[in-house]
């Protein structure tokens, strides 16, 4: 009998290896549910911020985590919560809406391990759950839909395993759980590094903290646990010599890509899964026909979406769900958050967030773009000015030193130098609309609210306070004075007056006296 059994044993171990992962057949799909371990406090992180909720390439470390679990389509999601719970919640449930599917959440009063985690995790899943059970942590944010898709596959192959371990070869395993194999390659257990002793610290395959379990076995492995290790916690890991014991098969994925399972738990590894993720963002748009002048100082996180022929000069940042349609140029040096960029637009030294730029716009150089502002096709928001909650008609140009806030400007229209929109009465913001085809002179104040008709010219330094109807011309003409020889009389001595007094000479010199009544001074 003893050695029946351990014939079967074999047998079913040495389905663990690549090389005879063709012989295995797959069983049927059985229900799914994901277990995300974020009740910790990530102590080494230093923050006031729970380390889940720190963010790389445009997502928490958490919402990486539910978006790789999602993309599995499992029956439940449970993220486990513990330190500040509430703002773990809070940030579950707008992951949840975001992701347009129910996230479920189970509380761990006291962290008391991963397997203490893991049981309260299951609490909150139906009592009556049979099929597998995946188990991630919060802080491995390279973790991916298809890495997940490939564990349950080899999870699903027959026979089924009471537990699937994801692991990989790394080249300075400190810290992590090793894996400790017999001398036929079949995984015995997970030591701890607190529990490691000289030789298993060695071990260079690693635990990645990511598990397919079958349900039942779980609940039964996990009633056995104890707290007999340096750390005093109940170990999710020593779920696996629990089950080889239990004579159940123990199966292990192992992981070319040992940065997919890279852990965060400082902020010097999160830099670097963060450079990484980000090195792989851009591979992925350069083999999509984006070209990327300077990849290594180019941030674009995972929600941006570019097409063919987008060129991104050096030092761009493009974060959220900014877009960038066909042939445009992004940069040099633009930050852009939620930002619609159309074909063949320019955009140049700018930062902004929540506006669209249309189709052949340009922006910049220096320009700010507030939320609401809208610029339409073959637009042009020039150097030095600033938008917010302002549409732009197609044509019309702002070309330079500007701030343009609560404003519609119709089409073809110019904006002259220097204009200010003054939308602000110290209580209140009001809107001020321009019509198409105006021409509007420098250092033109608009006084909001306002209206200012088709076709309008206004002259330079005019204040508008009142509506323009269509086809008038405007000025403000608060008299211009001069004062004769002012700079002589009262800055004799200076450059000025010495530049003054030979202009004077040379002009004396060459032409009659040219004085005249209306030039005096009054
Ligand atoms: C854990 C594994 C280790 C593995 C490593 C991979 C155990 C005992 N060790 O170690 O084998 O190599 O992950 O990154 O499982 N958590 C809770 N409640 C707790 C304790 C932890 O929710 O009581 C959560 C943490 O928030 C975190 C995850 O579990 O998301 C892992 O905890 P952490 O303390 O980072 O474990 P490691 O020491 O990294
Ligand atoms: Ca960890």
């Amino acid at each position: 009998r003893v050695s029946f059994t351990m014939m079967k044993k074999r047998k079913m171990e040495e389905i663990i290896f690549p090389s005879a992962e063709g012989f295995m057949s797959k069983t049927a799909a059985s229900p799914i549910a994901f277990i995300i371990l974020a009740a910790g406090l990530g102590t080494r992180m230093k923050s006031s911020t729970p380390k889940m909720l720190h963010e790389l390439c445009g997502r928490s470390m958490l919402s990486h985590a539910v978006h790789a679990a999602a993309g599995v389509s499992p029956h439940h999601i449970v993220v486990v919560t513990g330190h500040q719970r509430e703002r773990v919640q809070q940030a579950v449930a707008d992951i949840a809406e975001e992701l347009n599917r129910p996230v479920l959440t189970a509380v761990q009063e006291e962290q008391n391990g991963t397997g203490h985690a893991v049981m309260c995790g299951l609490s909150a899943l139906p009592e009556d759950f049979t099929g597998t059970i995946l188990v991630t942590t919060s802080d491995v944010p390279m973790l991916d839909s298809a890495t997940l898709h490939d564990l349950l596959d080899v999870h699903d192959q027959h026979p089924r395993p009471a537990v699937t371990v994801l692991t990989a070869t790394v080249p300075d395993p400190t810290g992590y759980g090793r894996i400790v194999r017999n001398s036929n390659g079949e995984v015995l257990s997970i030591v701890e590094q607190a529990d490691a002793s000289e030789d298993e610290k060695v071990i260079n395959e690693v635990n990645s903290g990511v598990y397919a379990f079958d349900a039942t076995q779980l609940r039964r492995s996990l009633e056995l646990l104890d707290t007999n290790n340096e750390q005093g916690e109940l170990y999710l890991t020593d779920v696996i010599s629990i089950a080889r014991q239990a004579d159940r098969p123990v199966r292990a994925h192992r992981l070319d890509d040992a940065f997919v399972v890279a852990g965060v738990n400082n902020r010097v590894q999160m830099a670097e899964v963060a450079a990484e993720m980000n090195r792989r963002i851009l591979t992925h748009w350069m083999t999509e026909g984006v070209t990327i002048v300077d990849p290594l100082n180019t941030w674009i996180d995972v929600d941006v979406e570019l097409s063919r022929d987008v060129t991104i000069l050096p030092g761009c940042q493009l974060h959220g769900t900014t877009t960038v349609a066909e042939g445009a140029t992004i940069g040099p040096d633009c930050s852009l958050t939620n930002i619609t960029v159309g074909r063949d637009a320019e955009v140049v030294r700018a930062h902004g967030s929540d506006a669209v730029i249309g189709d052949g716009a340009t922006v910049g150089p220096w320009a700010y773009l507030r939320p609401g502002t809208n610029l339409g096709p073959e637009s042009k928001m020039g150097t030095f000015t600033e938008m917010k909650n302002a549409t732009i008609g197609r044509g019309t140009k702002v070309p330079h030193l500007s701030y343009v806030g609560d404003a519609t400007v119709g089409e073809y229209s110019n904006i002259g130098a220097a204009s200010v929109f003054v939308n602000y009465d110290g209580v209140h913001k009001h809107h001020t609309t321009i019509g198409s085809h105006v021409r509007m002179g420098s250092d033109t104040m608009y006084v909001a609210p306002v209206t200012v008709g088709d076709g309008v010219y206004s002259g330079a330094g005019t204040v508008i306070r009142r509506d323009v109807p269509p086809g008038a011309l405007t000025y403000s003409d608060a008299p211009q004075r001069i004062v004769k020889d002012w700079v002589l009389d009262h800055r004799a001595g200076t450059a000025a007056a010495t530049a003054a007094t030979q202009a004077q000479a040379e002009t004396a010199a060459t032409e009659p006296d040219n004085d005249s009544a209306e030039n005096s001074a009054e």
